[in-house]
């Protein structure tokens, strides 16, 4: 009796310890040290080809992983196509018709499956892309831990939620980021993401020509590219260095050239809101790029799948 009951008792223990197990499954700097172990070598390489190719794509890399790490965690939902069951996040607004870089992140999943078939996530892709990235743009490298699976499903109306929109105010940055665990100087830190990259003119537009709190130079040459009408997708740099992972992006802050609106809102000028933080910022490259680094780690690790759960996709686009 006693002993029947010590092995139920410990089949029990097994089980919810093999429960545990799966469900607090962490991620790791060595995940693929045996199981792929050239798989940072491939993505690094592809990703320094493809910004060889065209500088930009670094800052698109950047945002893609971005983009999936706040809605509904780092599981690569970003790459789902829309699917008979569901349409996925890629047609939502802040991702539709300006997601960049899905061809490069196929490119390195078929040069991982062919290396090591199914093992290395499409999340996990993302989040190392998105770093070699900014370091490629001579921004600051930070370690990336490992691990992550790929989800099952996505929800295109969580995307519209979860992501914020270029029209957004201070007010509900502050709060689309502390939904995700972020304060305030951490949203005006990952902001400085926009060092790099460009932006469409549908997405500044009525500022530069609606709003007061610009540098007027600065909103004049913008519409010789934007015009009132028309040319909505010309582009506009986000900083005045777009191809360099630098500080200047607080400095133009500090100029009243910020491109977007939700930019600007970053920098009053007259010591409120989130100013403190972006003089900083701007003054001082080596804390923008630690303090980067530890947002951006902290952006990789939401609401990752571990251990058993999600799945390893064979193609990103699509669950398996
Ligand atoms: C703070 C709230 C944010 C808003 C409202 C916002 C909004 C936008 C918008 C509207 C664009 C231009 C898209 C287009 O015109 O096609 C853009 C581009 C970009 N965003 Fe953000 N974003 C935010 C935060 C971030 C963060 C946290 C990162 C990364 C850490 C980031 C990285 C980028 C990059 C790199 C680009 C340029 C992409 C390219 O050139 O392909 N953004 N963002
Ligand atoms: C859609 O189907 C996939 C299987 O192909 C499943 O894993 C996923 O949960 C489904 N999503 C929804 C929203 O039903
Ligand atoms: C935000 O959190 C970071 C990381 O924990 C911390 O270093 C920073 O001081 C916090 N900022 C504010 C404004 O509380
Ligand atoms: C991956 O899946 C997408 C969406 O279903 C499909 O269009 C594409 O052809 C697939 N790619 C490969 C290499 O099979």
């Amino acid at each position: 009796m006693a002993s029947s009951c010590s092995v139920v008792v410990t089949a029990i223990v097994v089980v919810v310890l093999g429960m545990a197990a799966a469900a607090s499954a962490q991620l790791s700097a060595t995940f693929y040290d045996s199981s792929c172990p050239r798989a940072l070598s491939i993505i690094r390489s592809a990703v320094n080809a493809a910004v060889a190719r065209e500088t930009r794509m670094g800052a698109s890399l950047l945002r893609l992983h971005f983009h999936d790490c706040f809605v509904q965690g780092c599981d690569a939902s970003v790459l789902l196509a829309d699917a008979p069951n569901f349409s996925g996040e890629q047609g939502a607004f802040p991702n539709a018709n300006s997601l960049r870089g899905l061809d490069v992140v196929d490119t390195i999943k078929s040069q991982l499956e062919a290396s090591c078939r199914q093992t290395v996530s499409c999340a996990d892709i993302l989040a190392v892309a998105a770093r070699d990235s900014v370091v490629a743009l001579g921004g600051p490298s930070y370690p990336v831990l490992l691990g992550r699976r790929d989800g099952t499903t996505a929800v295109q109306m969580q995307a519209n939620i979860d992501l914020p929109a270029p029209t957004t105010n201070l007010g509900n940055l502050v709060t689309t980021f502390a939904r995700r665990g972020f304060n305030s100087s951490e949203m005006v830190v990952l902001s400085g993401g926009h060092t790099i990259g460009a932006a469409q003119c549908t997405n500044f537009r009525s500022r530069i020509y609606g709003e007061t709190n610009i540098d007027s130079a600065f909103a004049a040459a913008l519409r010789g590219s934007c015009p009132q009408a028309g040319g909505n997708a010309n582009l506009g740099a986000l900083d005045s260095t777009p191809n360099a992972f630098d500080n200047a992006f607080f400095r133009d802050l500090m100029l009243g050239r910020g491109l977007l609106h939700s930019d600007q809102q970053l920098y009053a000028g007259d010591g409120t809101g989130t100013d403190a933080f972006v003089r900083n910022y701007a003054s001082n490259s080596a804390q923008f790029f630690s303090d980067f680094a530890a947002a951006m780690a902290k952006v990789g690790g939401l609401g990752v799948l571990t251990g058993s759960q999600g799945q390893v996709r064979l193609n990103c686009s699509r669950v398996n």
